[in-house]
């Protein structure tokens, strides 16, 4: 038996289980053009929904007139508000416990807000009956600035004042004004303002993270098919959480879950800007109910930066205190956050700023305290995490540069004041000031590690050098080096402390292994890139001991996949990988039993090995996982039900805590604003590795998001609420051409409580690389008298910062 022959290491190296560079079986579809996405997907009279959306930010509609769109040959209805208001559906909740309007109810409040839907028999059609639906605007006072919302007798949100004027509470509490949405606090408030007020030395800053979007490659977009006959409705779309989705649309039509089937399937790229749903999701729907036909609505890249989920747009002030000799002994943190027109946040439910409270980041800072104030203002909704966990990359940006701004303030090397205040490895589990366990980390080694690989002092010398030689005019180039690091908290989330519209955030798995011996497993999860068909198997082969090649990993059908919430916010490997395992360990359990009888010895009488059951002491003797498949279909075992299948849904006991220390080094041409980028380090800790090759995908792609937000990637208004940046050419989106060379490396601590001792990595690239490109800018400029910046850094704002510091005399 050809078992019998190969060796141990052949066996294990034949499973292609964990830690294996395995190459991702997704690839070989992409590759070839036969992904299947959305707009893939072409059914027998589909129609198409597109929509008229809002040239001003903020106007009164007096009247819509559809009837020379309905003229249009091939258009076929053209539905506004007051066709969704008998059906209740001119409104639909949000993820953040507020309220959108589905079709403009009276009033737009962002430019591109939808107006109505034409339906048609193409998207020509569609078009054509666009330009002719005439709307008659009238123009009210635009604000696009959060400060000026708060002071402002514009009410925008009139359907959240009360009749005799008062403001009502919102969901996240009491509201100090008509555009204000929420005040959020964690920690201690008094006792931080007493450490700032009495500290040796205090830092401030104010810094803005400027509004932007996740800009996935595929826009977003459904198709919504009604089978009248039947009563079920199916929905293609590019959905982060098709589950969620399905219980959302269950809850706004009122069609039973188990009539609905809603359905992920290739999806190019998320970032968290798929995870919301949206008016289209919903127009489709209604669209394909009253035509009885299948409507597909899918968004131009316009429509898409310009109306779906933005991310961050919070302006953060900070004051941190220290001793004198770089001890950080408090922080206080205040943001004004921009929500746009409707708080369409996608956070956990009781964390309407997401994570933000993880700002003290990497350090032990004994006291500290933050508050968050959410604002209307006539902007886009959303505000997702764009490849972070919940606003984690606004705090890790946050606390990054307040360390920058303390190491200026004690004239200190920055690199030197993180190491004296990292929370220690002995310190962990390690309960942060504003609450979180963090479960595991050795932050002095990673650092440490990340220093010496780029010769650290080295480099310091050759920068002081620069500087010298700029100043006696022998270069017009700087150098900067940007330093980070950070701490994530991902895989939301323990069920008693995360839900999302009342659905608590566990994920799932389900696997049937076949007699033959290979294996389907169900996930909870979506991938949308990230490999999720490869690394599950992986985790799948080390736990039950089948190759992974003869393992089918199967997500984003709700007919068929567990209940799940699915993959944003790194969750996937933190909670659907750890199902994964579970649901492993459950078939391995029964596997036992069954080898022991095959065997005729005690089920304690035998281990688990690789690919097989041995008896204890006796290695000839063993059966192997394909073996026992078989026998689990055609033997009569006593006291053994048939078959070999198992499902777990997974509740975290907490989240995991990846992370990393990055360095970049940057020369900065003060006469153009151009950067480049010499050198860009990356030192992850995801815990165990599942797929090191994956990883490194993971931090190529997180780390070029981050360079892209750091360097130009911005959302930005004009004051009658224009966007500016609505496509490619003024949108950045990194090309090979900008991207540097990415040296990445690692350590391995693996998460206590993890089943596999894994973390999350897909964010973490994109959470340390935005602070570590924005320092290296800041830090060119230390010298001259820079303390702080605002991104995005393009050349004209490196240039005039420049100019700002007489760079240029
Ligand atoms: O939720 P999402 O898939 O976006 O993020 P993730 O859980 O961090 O996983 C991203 C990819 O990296 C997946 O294919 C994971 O299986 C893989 N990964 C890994 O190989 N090892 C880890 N410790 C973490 C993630």
């Amino acid at each position: 038996m050809k078992d019998e022959v190969t060796s141990r290491e052949d066996r294990v190296a034949n499973l292609k289980g964990m830690g294996c560079s395995r190459k991702r079986v997704e690839d070989a579809r992409f590759t070839q053009g036969k992904g299947n996405y959305v707009d893939d997907i072409k059914l027998d009279g589909m129609l198409f929904g597109d929509f008229v959306r809002s040239p001003y930010a903020h106007a009164r509609i007096k009247s819509i007139d559809t009837a020379a769109a309905l003229e249009v040959p091939g258009v076929l209805a053209v539905l506004t508000a007051d066709d969704l208001r008998p059906l209740g559906l001119h409104w639909m909740p949000t993820l953040a416990g507020d309220k959108q309007m589905v079709l403009a109810d009276g009033k737009v409040l962002f430019q591109g807000q939808e107006v109505a839907f034409v339906v048609a028999e193409d998207r020509y059609a569609a078009a054509d009956g666009i330009e002719l639906v005439e709307v008659d605007y009238e123009e009210l006072p635009v604000i696009v600035d959060p400060f000026e919302a708060l002071q402002s007798d514009v009410v925008l949100r009139e359907d959240l004042v009360a009749e005799d004027g008062s403001i009502p509470d919102g969901a996240h509490g009491p509201r100090k004004h008509h555009n204000h949405i929420f005040t959020w606090e964690a920690g201690d408030k008094a006792p931080t303002e007493e450490v700032i007020a009495n500290a040796e030395v205090v830092a401030e800053e104010s810094m803005y993270y400027h509004r932007t979007h996740p800009c996935p490659l595929e826009t977003c977009g459904c198709v919504a098919s009604m089978d009248k006959v039947n009563g079920k409705l199916t929905l293609w779309g590019t959905f982060q959480a098709p589950h969620a989705i399905r219980t959302v649309v269950s809850l706004i039509s009122g069609i039973e879950e188990h009539n609905i089937r809603v359905i992920s399937p290739d999806i190019g790229g998320g970032f968290g800007n798929k995870v919301g749903a949206y008016p289209g999701y919903v127009c489709s729907v209604v669209a394909s109910i009253v035509t009885g036909k299948p409507v597909k609505w899918i968004e131009d890249r316009m429509d898409n930066l310009m109306t779906t989920a933005f991310a961050r747009d919070y302006h953060m002030t900070g004051k941190i205190s220290a001793t004198k000799d770089g001890k950080i002994t408090g922080l206080h943190c205040h943001v004004t956050a921009d929500h746009g027109g409707f708080d369409a946040c996608a956070d956990p439910t009781k964390f309407p700023a997401g994570f933000m409270n993880i700002c003290t980041g990497s350090y032990d800072i004994p006291t500290a305290f933050l508050e968050v104030d959410g604002v209307y203002t006539n902007k886009a909704p959303g505000g997702v995490s764009y490849r972070c966990s919940f606003r984690v990359t606004e705090a890790v940006y946050f606390i990054e540069r307040m360390i920058e701004v303390l190491a200026i303030k004690l004239d200190m090397d920055a690199a030197e004041l993180r190491r004296i205040n990292f929370i220690k490895k002995e310190q962990f589990p390690y309960t942060a000031a504003l609450g979180w366990e963090y479960d595991s980390g050795d932050y002095h080694t990673a650092w440490d590690k990340a220093l010496k690989a780029v010769d650290y002092e080295g480099l310091r010398a050759e920068q002081a050098q620069r500087v010298e030689d700029f100043k006696a005019g022998k270069t017009r180039k700087l150098m900067g080096i940007g330093l980070s690091f950070f701490t994530e908290i991902v895989g939301a989330g323990p069920v008693k402390n995360c839900d999302i519209l009342g659905l608590g955030m566990f994920d799932s798995c389900e696997i049937r292994i076949h007699p033959t011996g290979s294996a389907i497993a169900r996930l909870g999860t979506i991938s949308q890139g990230q490999g999720h068909a490869t690394t599950f198997a992986q985790i799948l082969a080390s736990e039950i001991g089948l190759p992974a090649d003869s393992i089918t990993i199967e997500e984003g059908d709700t007919d068929t996949a567990p209940y799940g919430l699915g993959t944003y916010g790194s969750r996937s490997t933190p909670v659907a990988g750890a199902a994964t395992a579970m649901a492993g360990r459950k078939i391995r359990a029964k596997a036992q039993m069954i080898a022991a009888y095959l065997l005729e010895v005690h089920d304690n009488d035998v281990e688990f090995d690789v690919d097989r059951f041995v008896v204890k002491g006796a290695p000839e003797k063993f059966k192997t996982m394909k073996e026992i498949a078989f026998a689990a279909y055609n033997q009569a075992i006593p006291g053994i039900e048939p078959g070999l299948e198992a499902v777990s849904y997974y509740d975290p006991p907490n989240m995991t805590y990846p992370f990393g220390a990055y360095v970049c080094v940057m020369d900065i041409d003060v006469d153009t604003g151009v950067t480049e980028i010499r050198r860009f380090y990356a030192l992850d800790d995801c815990g165990t590795r599942i797929n090191p090759m994956i990883i490194e995908g993971q931090v190529h792609g997180g780390l070029t998001e981050a360079l892209a937000v750091a360097l130009g990637q911005e959302i930005a208004y004009d004051d009658m609420g224009n966007v500016k940046t609505g496509t490619l050419m003024d949108f950045f989106l990194p090309t090979a051409w900008e991207v540097p060379n990415y040296e990445t490396d690692f350590t391995v601590t693996p998460s206590p409580h993890h089943p596999i001792g894994a973390k999350g990595v897909g964010e973490s690239p994109h959470v340390g690389g935005v602070p570590c490109f924005s320092n290296a800018v800041q830090d060119a400029f230390r010298p001259f008298g820079n303390t702080h910046t605002n991104m995005p850094h393009d050349h004209w704002r490196i240039w005039r910062t420049a100019n700002e510091l007489g760079l240029h005399d």
